[in-house]
């Protein structure tokens, strides 16, 4: 709930603390936020952004294959990375329906998440993920509206980041973990239903980018098999990026051509890192 989350955020505009009255995020400068009917804020600071984010029917399906547990081997290796101590604050970056946010705060009952999105249709989904979760809109690529060294973990999963952002809203022990997908990710649909392919620098490139903001403590693969239908195939088709570039007849199209089911191989890499400790000279 939005009320739980209050203390990690901040006035978009100003930085000031925020408080909730009745259903309206309120700064002490007079700065206010109205709070939607489905129970999250947008917190989009200054200009209007272009970015919308996935789409009500790429949320719609991402809801739909993640409930159905395809991906659970992904969900439990998140949980276990960001652990059970107390007190856990975790903020999930460009979270989409809230699913891996609410298995991480399901490992510790005093634990609460906060899911940003860009996308108006994941915040909705998000604020009724879980009791103990807010969500708020906000964009990624921008300063965050987020209290400075509040969080004890972020997340990001198939997601944009940001190191500077997301070094800024840890704290000095916090962790920030990270899911890429390998080449090998649905390897099996690409090249019939011609889907987007993972880039092959992907991996290189984010170590790059959080090079001398964080040291990477762990990293370990996450690889298996899933058998799909038609439905799910679909569904894990319309919730990524391919969406954007195939009809939805022409999807159905290719997919019709593809045996049933198909044995499809999930492969990514879960990657936690640590804030660099900053060298001090003598
Ligand atoms: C591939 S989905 C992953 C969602 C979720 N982490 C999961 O794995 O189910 C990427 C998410 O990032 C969001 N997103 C894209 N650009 C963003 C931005 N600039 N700021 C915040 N969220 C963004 C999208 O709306 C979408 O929900
Ligand atoms: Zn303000």
């Amino acid at each position: 709930m939005l009320a739980d989350a209050l203390d990690l955020l901040v006035c978009p505009a100003c930085g000031s603390d925020l408080d909730l009255e009745e259903r309206t995020v309120l700064c002490q400068r007079g700065h206010s936020f109205d709070v939607a009917r489905q129970g999250y804020v947008s917190l989009l600071a200054g200009a209007a952004t272009k970015l919308t984010g996935d789409s009500a029917d790429m949320i719609t399906a991402r809801g739909e294959f993640l409930d159905a547990g395809h991906f659970d081997p992904i969900a439990t290796a998140v949980a276990a990375a960001v652990g059970d101590s107390a007190d856990l604050r975790i903020l999930e970056i460009g979270a989409g329906t809230g699913h891996y946010l609410s298995r991480a705060v399901d490992v510790a009952e005093d634990a609460i998440g906060l899911g940003v999105d860009i996308s108006k249709a994941a915040a909705r989904r998000t604020a009724r993920a879980h009791p103990r979760v807010a969500s708020i809109v906000a964009d990624a690529w921008q300063n965050l509206p987020v209290r400075t060294g509040s969080c004890t973990h972020a997340l990001s999963i198939f997601s944009p980041r940001n190191p500077d952002e997301i070094r800024r809203i840890l704290c000095a022990d916090g962790s920030f973990v990270v899911v890429t997908p390998t080449q090998r990710h649905l390897g099996e649909l690409i090249e019939p239903l011609g889907m987007v392919r993972v880039d092959d620098d992907k991996t290189r490139r984010l170590g790059e980018s959080m090079a001398g903001r964080f040291d990477r403590v762990d990293r370990h693969a996450v690889d298996f098999t899933m058998e799909l239908d038609g439905s799910a195939i679909a569904a894990v088709v319309g919730m990524g990026p391919t969406a954007r570039h195939l009809s939805a007849e022409q999807r159905s199209e290719r997919i019709a051509t593809l045996p049933m089911p198909t044995t499809v191989t999930a492969s990514v890499v879960v990657a936690t890192y640590r804030p660099r400790v900053a060298m001090t000279s003598a």
